[in-house]
């Protein structure tokens, strides 16, 4: 059982809810955070009545990043052979969308978690940050290079020189994020995004998920001949006939995941 993250796979018809559960350390993310977000995220990936996921901290903190009292006193060495980044590697592999539900700080590894999730909701009260320059580091799980990604060359090189924060207004303006609502509804919002998906085919879904990650890590040529690999596979399932004859008759389609 996790100790450090609480699991509701039937949170709504089809969407688990994964949420951080150290309160007191503003949700840092240690070792054991990390391991049980990623053994949550597999059992969920392997669910079939599970269609998305949603990842939340608490109304003050989605995640203040790594924790940073578990790796003050490590080495190089000892760091290498913790291997934390395997852990990162795997949840990045989850098959199933994942919306991050942030409010209050998203920081150094807690804005990568949401990076490294699909989508992200926030409430106003979130901030976006990668101080790890503050305290003579850098980014690690992903900020060097998500970040510019999303926000763009000059705003990502101020956030990772200065650890200047951004609202949840200017990394809805940047690009970062899909949303911004009052700190009441953040939530409500994130499932709404979730139930959009989640009446969609699930394989579809999932090789659609797949194909927008090509874009990230592929060539153009190479990605564009993966999608369209992805796009003729579709028609294999029986979602597609189910889709097309829907659309035909007029009527609302019902998806399978077959
Ligand atoms: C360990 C942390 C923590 C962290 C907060 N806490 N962030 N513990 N690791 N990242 C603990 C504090 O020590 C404190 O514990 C309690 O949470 C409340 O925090 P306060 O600082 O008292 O709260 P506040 O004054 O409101 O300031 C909030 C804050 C500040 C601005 C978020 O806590 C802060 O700057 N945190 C560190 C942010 C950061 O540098 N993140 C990047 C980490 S490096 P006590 O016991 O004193 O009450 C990183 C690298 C990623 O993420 C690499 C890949 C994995």
């Amino acid at each position: 059982m996790p100790e450090l993250i609480l699991v509701d796979k039937q949170y709504q018809e089809h969407i688990a809810l994964i949420t951080i559960n150290r309160p007191k350390e503003l949700n840092a993310l240690n070792l054991q955070v990390m391991s049980e977000i990623r053994d949550a995220l597999k059992e969920l990936d392997d669910d079939d009545s599970v269609r998305v996921v949603i990842l939340t901290g608490n109304e003050r903190a989605f995640a203040a990043g790594a924790d940073i009292k578990q790796m003050a006193g490590k080495s190089a060495v000892d760091m290498l052979l913790i291997d934390q980044f395997t852990t990162w590697d795997q949840i990045r592999k989850t098959k199933k969308p994942i919306i991050a539900a942030v409010s209050g700080f998203a920081l150094g590894g807690g804005c990568e978690l949401c990076m490294t999730c699909d989508m992200i909701i926030a409430s106003e009260t979130a901030q976006f940050g990668q101080p790890e320059i503050k305290i003579g580091v850098m980014p690690g799980a992903g900020g060097t290079q998500r970040l510019p990604r999303a926000v763009g060359k000059a705003k990502a090189m101020e956030m990772v020189l200065t650890g200047r924060f951004i609202s949840a207004d200017e990394a809805l303006q940047a690009g970062l994020i899909n949303k911004v609502v009052p700190v009441d509804s953040y939530m409500t919002e994130a499932v709404r995004l979730a139930q959009s998906i989640a009446v969609q085919s699930p394989i579809a879904v999932q090789l659609a998920k797949e194909s927008v990650l090509k874009a990230y890590e592929m060539p153009l040529q190479e990605s564009l001949a993966f999608e369209r690999k992805n796009f003729y596979m579709l028609f294999a399932t029986e979602d597609q006939k189910e889709g097309m004859s829907a659309f035909v008759e007029k009527r609302k389609p019902d998806f399978k995941g077959r």
